[in-house]
């Protein structure tokens, strides 16, 4: 059965964020592109192939997180969709945003590289009971390697390099696993017992916020949607792993740890905003994304 596109309102007004961002960009690309390429970080909700040749339970094609979503309007892209190929195919381009594992000394990075890692996080150890995975650091140790090719495709020097980049659009969406495959796992990673869930947001944001001025100092990154976490308490895995609810249809306590995250992610990005001023950050609410999506049968 074909499925009809629908844009879920919060996808809708994200994209209309999205464009408004995009304001400044002057005419448009190659094939009808807005911008010229697309970079992506994050894990299973983004991971399009990055895992497939490593040993670990997580595979692009099994997301234990993911969220499903309908076609987009032009038919172009029609399987493994996730939101950044929604993205993707808005923004204009003909074809997904190849894995980091698949461009490896070829030449079509100029469109951007998808470096999501499933299992992966903001913080190097989250994951790590799915066994190999991509952090967030790792992410970006790749995307040095993405963008001194870029230097040599482009036959220009770094600056020159620089202002390619600067035109790029950046999705980033970890802290997923920070929380289900770390801190909610008390048995086997020490976090729970360090920090308090406010704590936890804290270094976890301070940590991020590093990584994300990397993007931005080290890869001229200017324009950054950041990915809030959905709710996590309410995933059938995670319900089912903590048998009783009190009654609710969701654990609370971790969708309360998950707030706290969100909330520190939006005022991260406010400050991100006030300090790096040649720069815009937009903070995506995938909390009420994700609401509505559980309202709708899983497939
Ligand atoms: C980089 O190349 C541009 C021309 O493409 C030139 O104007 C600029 O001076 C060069 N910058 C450096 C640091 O070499
Ligand atoms: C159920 O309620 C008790 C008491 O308020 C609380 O300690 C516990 O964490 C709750 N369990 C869940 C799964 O939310
Ligand atoms: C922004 O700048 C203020 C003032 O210098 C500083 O206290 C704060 O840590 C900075 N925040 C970020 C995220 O860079």
């Amino acid at each position: 059965m074909k499925e009809s596109y629908y844009c879920n309102p919060a996808i809708c007004c994200f994209l209309f964020i999205l464009f408004s961002v995009l304001g400044s960009v002057h005419g448009r690309h190659d094939r009808g592109q807005l911008v010229p390429c697309f970079f992506i970080f994050g894990d299973s909700s983004f991971d399009n192939g990055n895992n497939d040749a490593l040993p670990t339970l997580v595979k692009s094609n099994y997301p234990p997180y993911g969220i499903d979503f309908p076609a987009g309007p032009t038919g172009r892209f029609s399987n493994g969709r996730n939101i950044v190929d929604i993205i993707s195919e808005f923004l204009g381009f003909d074809d997904y945003i190849p894995s980091f594992a698949s461009t490896v000394g070829g030449e079509d990075i100029l469109k951007g590289v998808n470096h999501a890692s499933g299992g992966s996080g903001i913080r190097a150890e989250s994951g790590q009971q799915y066994g190999a995975r991509i952090s967030m650091d790792g992410q970006l140790r790749n995307h040095q390697i993405t963008v001194s090719h870029l230097i040599n495709i482009l036959g220009q020097n770094e600056s020159g390099a620089k202002e390619y980049l600067n035109k790029c659009i950046y999705a980033a969406g970890l802290g997923t696993n920070d929380y289900v495959s770390n801190y909610f796992l008390p048995l086997l990673y020490p976090t729970s017992r360090i920090y308090t869930p406010e704590q936890y947001a804290l270094v976890l944001a301070q940590q991020y916020s590093q990584q994300l001025k990397t993007l931005y100092t080290d890869y001229g990154a200017r324009k950054i949607a950041l990915f809030g976490l959905a709710q996590l308490g309410c995933a059938p895995s995670v319900v089912a792993s903590n048998g009783a609810t009190n009654g609710s249809a969701c654990v609370d306590y971790i969708n309360d740890a998950v707030q706290i995250f969100n909330n520190r992610l939006k005022r991260l990005v406010d400050e991100l905003n006030g300090n790096l001023t040649d720069a815009k950050f937009i903070h995506v609410n995938v909390y009420e994304i994700a609401s509505e999506a559980t309202s709708y049968p899983s497939k």
